[in-house]
């Protein structure tokens, strides 16, 4: 049966490498996996708009979560945090009932041009998954820290063999949640 993978990448750009970092879990994570990378350019939350109904990008997402097996977040570090699109998507889908990321298994990485790979905006995103009752793994943690360096991101694909084993051993310790 194939597994359904859910990547959400906390970066809009196109060469981001937390995209890359996500694109390389669903390579990964097994030759059964569907991998689907979610569109979370929405617009920014707004009470007035959810009332004049769903923009339909925020359905999508929603439905996009639904259907995975299996979500594999990437979050980039903003100034010592998660990114505030990744909120932002975050935002959107809780003000679904019932909530799309209840019960999802759920692996998070970060990729940061700082040393430290964005230890504390995993942190953040860890604490901010916390209100959706999913199951985020609390280990392997993958961090990958001075992300401009050579031989790491290629082309916008995550080249470096010891990183994609750690994806790797992420991915796998998803689905065996799954
Ligand atoms: C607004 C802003 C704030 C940033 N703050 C941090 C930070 O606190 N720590 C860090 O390691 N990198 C920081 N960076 C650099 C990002 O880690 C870097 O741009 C990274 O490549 C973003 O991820 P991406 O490649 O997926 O776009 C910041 C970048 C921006 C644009």
């Amino acid at each position: 049966m194939t597994y359904r993978l859910l990547g959400i990448s906390g970066a809009l750009r196109r060469a981001s490498t937390n995209t890359a970092l996500v694109r390389a879990a669903g390579e990964l994570a097994g030759d059964d996996v569907a991998f689907t990378l979610a569109d979370i350019d929405l617009p920014l939350y707004n009470g007035d708009v959810e009332d004049e109904g769903y923009p339909p990008k925020v359905l999508a997402f929603v439905e996009a979560i639904r259907a995975a097996d299996g979500v594999v977040i990437s979050t980039p570090e903003y100034n010592k945090n998660l990114s505030g699109v990744l909120k932002n998507a975050l935002d959107w889908q809780s003000r679904f009932s019932p909530g799309p990321l209840k019960g999802k298994p759920v692996a998070i990485m970060s990729a940061t041009a700082g040393a430290a790979g964005g230890q504390l905006s995993q942190f953040s995103l860890r604490h901010c998954l916390t209100p959706f009752d999913c199951r985020v793994l609390a280990a392997p943690q993958v961090h990958v820290g001075d992300n401009g360096r050579e031989g790491l991101f290629k082309d916008g694909r995550l080249v470096d063999e010891k990183t994609r084993g750690y994806v790797a051993g992420l991915m796998a310790a998803l689905r065996a949640i799954s």
